[in-house]
């Protein structure tokens, strides 16, 4: 049976658009607040009811009726933050580190334990600039894997410093891209750019 919040209102003319207001939830990993900030400002790109969730939040009851999943976590040593790359940075903060938030568990684990599913999904990290390693791509795969359709190619955003902040104008960007995400989840295409 056709659940009446879901169905899709459409004529050839046009492209099928949701007769509610779609579900995203944005979850992030993020140790010093920079993928957070990103997360946010995609939410604030994606609109109304986006919700921005760490990977303690993102329990499988809060993600099970999303129709677009937006994950993003940090690069540490060349690759996706991993919980050994954290054990390390607990162990051993560098030289003046901020504290680390440490609360919420690597994106990586949260993969790990996602059900399989059918949402729409995009992926992001935040990085330095320059060969130095991405995770947004390997996030991208292990939802893809799980099922999740891809909605837009993985993205980096990009920090100033070891720690950040943002370069200027990534949080624009980061809202941008939110907004191009529900323009491409509202017409159900899915999309690669
Ligand atoms: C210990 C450490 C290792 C890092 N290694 C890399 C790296 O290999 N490549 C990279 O692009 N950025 C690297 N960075 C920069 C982080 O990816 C960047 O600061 C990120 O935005 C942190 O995200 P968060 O604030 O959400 O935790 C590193 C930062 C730290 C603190």
């Amino acid at each position: 049976m056709i659940e009446l919040s879901t169905i899709l209102l459409s004529n050839k003319h046009r492209a099928p658009v949701y007769a509610r207001a779609m579900r995203a939830v944005v979850v992030y990993e993020s140790l010093w607040g920079n993928t957070a900030a990103v997360g946010a400002a995609i939410a604030a790109g994606l609109g109304e009811g986006a919700r921005v969730l760490s990977t303690a939040q993102a329990t499988a009851a809060e993600i099970a009726d999303a129709d677009l999943i937006v994950a993003g976590g940090p690069v540490f040593a060349f690759r996706l933050s991993a919980e050994s790359t954290r054990e390390g940075i607990r162990q051993q903060p560098g030289p003046g580190a901020p504290p680390p938030d440490l609360s919420h568990p690597a994106l990586r684990t949260w993969l790990d334990a996602l059900p399989a599913g059918t949402a729409w999904f995009a992926a992001f990290d935040t990085q330095i600039r320059g060969p130095f390693g991405q995770g947004a791509p390997t996030i991208a795969k292990a939802l893809a894997a799980k099922g999740y359709r891809q909605a837009a190619e993985p993205q980096g955003f990009v920090v100033e410093g070891k720690y950040g902040p943002l370069l200027p104008g990534e949080l624009e960007r980061a809202q941008r891209w939110g907004r191009q995400l529900g323009r491409v989840v509202a017409q159900g295409t899915g999309g690669n750019g």
